[in-house]
C-alpha cells in the first residue's frame, strides 16, 4: 500500500518536474549528438503584440526576451507529439548568457564537442564569442580563441574529418561576403576563399554534402531574400566557389527556413518567410533540392497529410528518415507554452511526404557516451526527484506515524472513556 503511494507520488512528481522549453522559441538552434537533438536559445515574443514584432534587437526590451535554456529532446525512445515528449532540462550547466541566431554545430576534436558562435546576446555581449559543451564531460566552456571575427549571427557546418567549421558572411555585412573558418581542434581561426563567392547574406541554411559540398540555400543579401534558381556552392576540399542552376519546380525566395539532408541526397527544404518585413511564411512551405545528378532539381514535394502552419524561426533535423520540427513562428497563432509544438514529417517516400503523429524507433539510432554512467537522465531532475520524493516519503511515513499515533491516542481515550463509563 505504501509503495503504491509512493510510486503515485513519485509519477505526480515526473509531472510537476516535467520540463517544457518555452516553445514560443523563435531563432533556437539545433544540433544532433547521437540520439538527442540539443537545442539552446531564442527570442521570447512579447505575447500580447507577437504579430508586429520584426526587430529582435537589444533584448530584452518590450517586443521580446531571450532564451537561456539549453536541453534535448532524446531520440532514443519513441513518442508521440501530442503526449508526454521526452524533453531533457540541461538549462542550469549553461554558461551562455541569453541569446539567439547562433551558429551551432556538432564538431570539435573528438566529434562530441557542440560548437556555438557569436549570434544575437541583447545587451550582454561576450568578449569570447565561442562556447562549446562536450558531450562526453558535460560541461560547458568558452574559451579563447585566436584571430577572432567580429560578432554576426551566422550558419555553420562542420567537417568531421577535419574539425574545421565553415560560417560564411551572416547578419552583420550583407555586402562583401566572408569566409570565417574555426578549427576546433586547435581553437584557431582562419578565412577562405571569398572569390566567386555570393553576395553576403544571413538567414541562409548550410547543408554539407559528402562531396564536400556546402549548399547555401536562400537568406537575405542586400537587395532582400535570395531568389533560388541558382545555388551557391563552396567545397571545403579545394577552399573554391561554384554557383548551380537548377531546373524543375522553382520554389518562392526564402529567409529563415530549414534544411536537411537525406541520405540519398535529397535537401529538404522546410517553411521560412517570404520577406523580412512582413516575415509572412511561404506558401510552398515543403519543397525538396535533388542534389544527385550533375545538376541539381528543386520539386515541390507531394505531401498526403495535412501539413502544419508554414512557419519560419524553428528549426528541423532528421533523425533516420523523421524530419523533427520544432516551434518557429507561424502567421495564425502564437503557441503557448504547453502546446509543445513538434511536427514530424517522415521523408522515407521522395513520391509521398507525411506530416505524422508519432516519432517511432524502426532502426537503430547512434548514441554517444558520456563518461557519466547514468547518462540517460539529467543529473539535476535527478537529482531534484530524489530529493523531494526523499522529503515527500519522509512527510508520508510521519503522516502514517503521526495517524497511527492519534488513532492509538483515539482508541486510548475512547477506552479510557468507556472505562469511565463503566465506573
Ligand atoms: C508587451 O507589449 C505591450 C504592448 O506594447 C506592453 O504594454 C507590455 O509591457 C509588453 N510586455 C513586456 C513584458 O514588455
Ligand atoms: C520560461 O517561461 C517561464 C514561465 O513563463 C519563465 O518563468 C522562464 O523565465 C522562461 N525561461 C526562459 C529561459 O525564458
Ligand atoms: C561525427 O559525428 C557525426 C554525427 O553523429 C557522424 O556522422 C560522423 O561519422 C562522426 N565522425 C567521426 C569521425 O566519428
Ligand atoms: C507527385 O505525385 C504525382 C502523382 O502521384 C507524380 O506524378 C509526381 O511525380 C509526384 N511528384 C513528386 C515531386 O514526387
Ligand atoms: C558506447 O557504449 C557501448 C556500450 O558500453 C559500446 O558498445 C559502444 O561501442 C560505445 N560507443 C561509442 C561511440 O563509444
Amino acid at each position: 500500500m505504501r509503495l503504491l503511494y509512493l510510486y503515485i507520488f513519485n509519477e505526480f512528481l515526473k509531472l510537476i518536474l516535467a520540463f517544457t522549453p518555452n516553445n514560443t522559441v523563435w531563432g533556437h538552434i539545433n544540433a544532433l549528438a547521437g540520439s538527442r537533438i540539443y537545442y539552446t536559445g531564442g527570442v521570447i515574443p512579447n505575447a500580447t503584440i507577437w504579430k508586429s514584432i520584426i526587430d529582435f534587437s537589444n533584448t530584452p526590451n518590450q517586443m521580446a526576451t531571450q532564451s537561456k535554456e539549453f536541453y534535448y529532446l532524446d531520440v532514443s525512445t519513441g513518442f508521440k507529439i501530442n503526449g508526454i515528449i521526452p524533453w531533457v532540462d540541461l538549462s542550469s550547466s549553461s554558461i551562455i548568457p541569453p541569446h539567439s541566431w547562433n551558429a551551432f554545430s556538432l564538431c570539435g576534436s573528438d566529434n562530441s564537442t557542440l560548437v556555438m558562435f557569436g549570434g544575437d546576446f541583447g545587451s550582454t555581449t561576450p568578449i569570447n564569442l565561442v562556447f562549446t559543451y562536450n558531450l562526453k564531460t558535460l560541461q560547458w566552456s568558452n574559451p579563447v580563441t585566436s584571430s577572432q571575427p567580429p560578432n554576426k549571427a551566422t550558419r555553420s557546418a562542420c567537417d568531421f574529418r577535419t574539425g574545421k567549421m565553415y560560417m560564411f558572411s551572416g547578419s552583420s555585412n550583407t555586402v562583401n561576403p566572408t569566409m570565417n573558418i574555426l578549427d576546433t581542434k586547435t581553437l584557431t581561426w582562419g578565412v577562405g576563399s571569398i572569390i566567386g563567392a555570393p553576395s553576403g547574406r544571413y538567414d541562409y541554411t548550410v547543408t554539407l554534402l559528402s562531396n564536400g559540398n556546402i549548399v547555401y540555400i536562400g537568406g537575405v543579401d542586400s537587395s532582400g531574400v535570395v531568389k533560388l534558381l541558382t545555388i551557391p556552392l563552396y567545397n571545403i576540399n579545394d577552399d573554391t566557389w561554384y554557383s548551380m542552376t537548377t531546373t524543375g519546380y522553382l520554389p518562392t525566395p526564402r529567409g529563415h527556413h530549414s534544411s536537411v539532408l537525406t541520405k540519398d541526397g535529397r535537401i529538404i527544404v522546410y517553411g521560412g518567410y517570404i520577406d523580412r518585413i512582413t516575415l509572412v511564411p511561404v506558401l510552398d512551405d515543403l519543397v525538396v533540392l535533388d542534389t544527385g545528378g550533375t545538376v541539381f532539381t528543386w520539386s515541390k514535394a507531394n505531401v498526403s497529410t495535412l501539413s502544419p502552419p508554414s512557419r519560419c524561426y524553428h528549426s528541423a533535423t532528421l533523425v533516420n528518415h523523421y524530419m523533427i520540427v520544432l516551434f518557429g513562428r507561424n502567421d495564425l497563432y502564437l503557441p503557448s507554452s504547453t502546446m509543445n509544438e513538434v511536427y514530424i514529417l517522415d521523408t522515407s517516400d521522395k513520391f509521398d511526404y507525411k506530416w505524422i503523429s508519432e516519432y517511432k524507433i524502426d532502426e537503430p539510432v547512434p548514441t554517444i557516451n558520456s563518461t557519466y554512467t547514468n547518462n540517460n537522465t539529467n543529473p539535476d531532475t535527478n537529482i531534484a526527484l530524489i530529493a523531494s520524493t526523499v522529503v515527500l516519503a519522509f512527510l508520508f511515513v510521519l503522516a502514517i506515524c503521526l495517524l497511527i499515533f492519534f488513532c492509538r491516542k483515539r482508541n486510548r481515550n475512547i477506552l479510557l472513556i468507556s472505562g469511565s463509563n463503566e465506573q
